[in-house]
């Protein structure tokens, strides 16, 4: 590249036209006034008070002081690559999604992984879920599969969502511990809501210290629907399975990475992009119709669940590569906004609480996180297909209606108009009940899949989840919280409860929990309302 091609600015507006006389562009202000001298401020004489006519420095001084935006309420450290999705088949039997409609389509990609709980700063290595948000821009607007590394979720509905991210995060008086879950605040939480169960024993799996990005699988978690041009409905669970495979590191290898280089896993992905080494994944479905639902002993909107893969094996139907780095941080990977409520028409929701909690949750954090309701004018986030309406004004708008006609229908046969053909419609599904606060009796077995992903776990790796339980609740300085944690362990596993309890001093074991632990006001106070020092 020349000079003169040289771009120094992506966005509107950052042409550079002015040469000096030392061959470089000259340097300008927002405003584009060319500037003589970058290194001092306008001073009265050398040795005096600086002059508010220093329109440069208060300029160059003002952007600066406004560099930052929020974080992420959770997921703040991340790391995100651009790619394709290829599909292999058509799947307009299950589904009028125009993205597995032909095979060989490629549709643009770009996917942030990222921790949860620690802060944007934080190291890559911590004992953590992985999020896997993949954003899809197909021809009928942008699709975003917001998933994670590991199949299920910590609570049943999204209500609980506030209090499992207090309690991991940093505690309100001490502000630590900063990015893991030994503490007594979470573990608290966790030994009071049995329905998480499942999900720490994932957690305290090796799958939450994965080796890098490009070696974790991905799952939408959830239970979703895909609907065809008939209006009929197939229920779908979505899986990313890494073409390299599945691999962690120990946890000693962890602590020692996170000291020596806390960018490990950012700097693997940029090093294998930027070498020509593009990671991939398939994407997988699980599909089954209500019959099958019925089979199982577990609820399929429950996002506390799997459908095993020995039950319900997964199809392969496309193939993701990530074959490019963001040219700018902040602009993509930073500006991206997942939102689960993003499906294009042939996707729906099930009812699963999580998901509906989610579709209100993400919109809403957005309109803080990038400061108004135009988040979707910044190219990281505009659809790639065409698309057209009569929103708005507000803070930053780049896009207005253009002429005379801001609203529809009007009389000068000027569009966009809806398309019930084309548009996207929600499956008719007939929905009745009384309007209850009350958790279904199909959500209540919170031990037999913990149980299940215990037993299928090798040996060393079964020794890899007593090893982080111990080494998680011999932080915890509330006995109670210990004891009602190895009292759920009993009902997961004997001889796992056991290990953990000898290591952590027990003198006897305690009685198995109860599963239907109060969670509800208007029942008896838990026992760790008792506990109020520690
Ligand atoms: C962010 C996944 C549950 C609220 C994220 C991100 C992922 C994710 C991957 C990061 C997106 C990115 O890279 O920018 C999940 C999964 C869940 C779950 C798989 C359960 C199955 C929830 C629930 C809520 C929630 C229940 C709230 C009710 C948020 C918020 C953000 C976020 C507010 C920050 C979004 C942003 O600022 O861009 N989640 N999440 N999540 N999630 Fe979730």
């Amino acid at each position: 590249a020349t000079i003169h091609d040289q771009k120094l600015h992506r966005g509107a507006g950052g042409e550079l036209h002015q040469f000096a006389e030392h061959g470089m562009p000259v340097l300008t202000t927002a405003q584009g006034g060319p500037v003589s001298d970058d290194q001092n401020t306008l001073r009265l004489g050398a040795r005096g008070p600086a002059l508010i006519d220093d329109f440069h420095f208060r300029e160059k001084i003002f952007h600066f002081d406004h560099e930052r935006i929020p974080e992420r309420v959770v997921h703040a450290r991340g790391y995100g690559a651009h790619g394709y999705f290829e599909t292999y088949e058509s799947l307009a039997a299950y589904t009028r999604a125009d993205l597995f409609q032909r095979p060989g389509e490629k549709t643009p990609a770009f996917v942030r992984f990222s921790t949860v709980a620690g802060s944007k700063g934080s190291f890559d290595l911590a004992r953590d879920v992985r999020g896997f948000a993949v954003k899809l821009y197909t021809q009928q607007g942008n699709w975003d599969l917001v998933g994670n590394n590991i199949p299920v979720f910590f609570i049943q509905d999204a209500i609980k969502f506030p209090d499992i991210i207090h309690s991991v995060k940093p505690e309100p008086d001490r502000q630590f511990p900063q990015a893991q879950s030994a503490h007594d605040n979470f573990w608290d939480f966790i030994s009071l809501t049995p329905e998480s169960m499942h999900m720490i024993m994932w957690v305290m799996s090796d799958r939450a210290i994965p080796r890098s990005f490009r070696f974790m699988e991905g799952f939408g978690v959830h239970t979703f629907r895909f609907v065809n041009a008939a209006d009929e409905s197939t229920f779908v669970k979505f899986h990313w399975k890494p073409k390299l495979g599945l691999q962690s590191v120990a946890w000693n290898e962890a602590v020692k990475i996170n000291g020596a280089d806390p960018d490990f896993h950012r700097r693997d992905l940029w090093q294998s992009i930027q070498s020509g080494n593009f990671p991939e994944w398939e994407l997988c479905v699980q599909l089954f119709d209500q019959d099958f639902a019925d089979t199982f002993d577990f609820d399929i909107l429950d996002p506390t669940k799997i459908i095993p893969e020995e039950i319900l094996p997964v199809k392969p139907i496309g193939r993701l590569v990530l074959d490019r780095m963001p040219e700018n941080f902040f602009a993509e990977t930073e500006q991206v906004a997942f939102m689960t409520q993003n499906v294009p028409p042939g996707i729906d929701f099930s009812n699963d609480p999580l998901l509906q909690g989610r579709n209100f949750s993400y919109l809403d954090t957005q309109l803080k996180r990038l400061g108004g309701p135009n988040f979707t004018h910044l190219p990281i986030n505009a659809p790639k297909c065409p698309f057209h309406n009569f929103q708005q004004d507000g803070h930053m708008a780049m896009r207005n209606p253009v002429g005379r006609v801001n609203y529809q229908p009007n009389s000068w046969n000027q569009g966009p108009r809806e398309s019930p053909v084309q548009g996207y419609r929600h499956l008719p599904a007939e929905e009745q009940g009384a309007k209850v606060r009350l958790r279904p009796e199909s959500f209540a077995d919170h031990y037999s899949q913990a149980r299940q992903f215990f037993i299928s776990q090798t040996p060393p790796e079964q020794r890899h989840i007593a090893a982080a339980l111990i080494f998680e609740l011999s932080k915890v300085e509330t006995p109670v919280i210990r004891e009602r944690m190895v009292s759920h362990l009993m009902n997961i596993d004997e001889t796992l409860a056991s290990k953990v309890g000898h290591a952590l001093g027990f003198k006897s074991m305690p009685k198995p929990a109860d599963a239907a632990m109060p969670t509800r006001q208007d029942l008896e106070p838990s026992p760790a309302l008792s506990i109020i020092e520690r």
